[in-house]
């Protein structure tokens, strides 16, 4: 092997892909975890749809962030149903390919970046389309993660999401990553991974994929509770948070 050729340029693979794909490529996105599994992304970023998007979407209501927005599938069903609605994503790539669709309104960066730029309790729903539940990452992060996006929604405002459960996975390398995760600290669905297209890949990250059980046990403590299910293996979810005490909103304390 020839080493002087270098390793993948790190930067913004995920974006360079949608480009690609706004003008008509169908090269494949990679997904390689930390142990070598490779996987080979079939979902259609750019019109991808299937009932359980149309599930999380409907429920997506008044001014919506739609967070990890990607090529901007969900921005643009939002919009073309008169809402409104943020696209906001990391990705410099992703945020382009959502203006050159159509979205009118874009953020670059972060959940947290949004706070910092001063847009807290300005939207009644935050989605997470894609899995994006994954960006939770770990048991750890998953408590400050529901605390920012909780800012940047009004009081009555839900997190729509969606996950696919760590259990019940397809093949034995899947099982055995899933197996050791407990033993190193980490929840069963917790991945280190990263995405590889061409020559680029992302940084690594972590993401977590957790199930609905799960998902209501750590977003409990941080006040927050589930209050409709769209199950499945592949799943959504609707988190509303706790009443508080005389707040007399829709929900009611476990
Ligand atoms: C799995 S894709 C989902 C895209 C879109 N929600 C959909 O369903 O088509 C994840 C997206 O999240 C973005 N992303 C990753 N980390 C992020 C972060 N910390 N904040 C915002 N976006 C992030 C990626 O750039 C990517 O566009």
């Amino acid at each position: 092997m020839d080493q002087t050729l270098g390793q993948p340029e790190v930067g913004d693979a995920f974006g360079c892909a949608l480009r690609d794909r706004l003008c008509g490529s169908t090269e494949p996105m990679v997904l390689e975890r930390e142990d070598g599994y490779i996987h080979v992304g079939r979902l259609d970023f750019l019109n991808g749809w299937d009932a359980r998007a149309e599930w999380a979407v409907s429920r997506a209501l008044g001014r919506v962030l739609d967070v990890g927005a990607g090529a901007g599938r969900a921005s643009l069903a939002l919009q073309a149903r008169d809402q409104q609605v943020l696209a906001l994503d990391v990705s410099p790539g992703a945020v382009e390919v959502c203006q050159r669709r159509g979205v009118r309104e874009v953020f670059r960066g972060t959940a947290e970046d949004a706070v910092e730029a001063g847009l807290t309790a300005t939207f009644d729903s935050v989605l997470l389309l894609g899995n994006n539940l994954g960006l939770l990452r770990s048991a750890d992060h998953a408590r400050s993660y529901l605390d920012t996006l909780g800012s940047l929604l009004t009081d009555n405002g839900v997190i729509v999401g969606t996950s696919v459960t760590p259990y019940d996975a397809g093949d034995d390398a899947m099982f055995a990553y899933h197996e050791q995760n407990p033993r190193r600290g980490r929840m069963v669905g917790q991945a280190t991974q990263r995405i590889r297209y061409r020559r680029a890949a992302t940084s690594w990250y972590d993401w977590l994929s957790l199930s609905p059980d799960e998902l209501a046990d750590l977003a409990r403590p941080a006040g927050w509770r589930v209050t409709d299910l769209f199950p499945g293996r592949a799943y959504a979810v609707v988190l509303a948070k706790h009443c508080t005490a005389g707040h007399g909103g829709r929900w009611s304390s476990e």
